[in-house]
């Protein structure tokens, strides 16, 4: 039989709800894996389960709202768990997200989080990241010179939605495409770098955050990494 990517999704946002326990303060991440938790933690808040969401997004914020997920967005706390969607995987579980715009509080989510758990479908697991594109997050203000110094690193970009209707963040900024000709052999190091620019408030770049991933293929969901246990 063969499973629709929609299907996989599904299943890897629904073996991650059985992580989610009574009182927990839930990170719940953007995307279309990311809504199927999000509805899932809903259902979990209808049976009377206690659990609160953070949203990384506009879009969650108001998903998490229509199912019924108590929202928090000031901590003054660690969250337990944070589960979210992700573009691409390497085997040393780094990332790339942000396709869907929302990178900036993805990571800012993820950072505050105890646990960190990603789902994904198997198409998204990659020998090295930089398949596709690799999203930047800049400034409006002199964003073509933010733009400039990234072509300066031998990168070639798009800002997304075109400089017509660009594409607006949840906090307002911009959007770069950047693709990296061979891949990014070394993301630890070439984020550091992104981070340099002036004008970059942000990059898709995961490195070192993510302590589980579920990734779901025909035979079912499994469970990768050094905190896999429990699942
Ligand atoms: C949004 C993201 C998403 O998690 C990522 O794009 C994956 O999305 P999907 O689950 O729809 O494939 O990083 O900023």
């Amino acid at each position: 039989m063969t499973l629709l990517t929609d299907e996989l999704k599904q299943a890897a946002a629904y073996k991650a709800l059985e992580l989610v326990q009574d009182g927990m303060l839930v990170g719940l991440g953007s995307g279309s894996t990311a809504r199927f938790f999000t509805e899932g933690v809903g259902r979990l808040v209808a049976e009377g389960m206690k659990v609160r969401g953070v949203p990384t997004s506009r879009a969650t914020a108001e998903l998490a709202a229509e199912v019924g997920i108590p929202i928090v967005t000031e901590l003054v706390g660690p969250i337990d768990l944070a589960v979210d969607g992700a573009d691409e995987v390497d085997p040393s579980l780094n990332l790339i997200k942000g396709r869907g715009g929302a990178l900036f509080r993805e990571k800012l989510v993820a950072t505050a989080s105890k646990r960190f758990v990603v789902v994904v479908d198997e198409s998204k697991m990659v020998k090295q990241l930089g398949a596709g594109v690799l999203p930047v997050e800049v400034l409006p203000f002199l964003w073509r010179s933010s733009a400039e110094r990234l072509a300066g690193l031998g990168l070639s970009l798009v800002i997304r939605g075109g400089e017509e209707t660009p594409f607006i963040t949840d906090n307002g900024n911009l959007i770069l495409d950047v693709t990296v000709e061979g891949g990014i052999k070394s993301p630890g190091d070439f984020g550091v770098e992104l981070k340099k620019i002036t004008g970059v408030v942000e990059h898709g770049l995961f490195v070192g955050m993510t302590d589980t991933v579920i990734v779901a293929g025909p035979e079912g969901p499994k469970a990768l990494g050094r905190a896999s246990s429990g699942i």
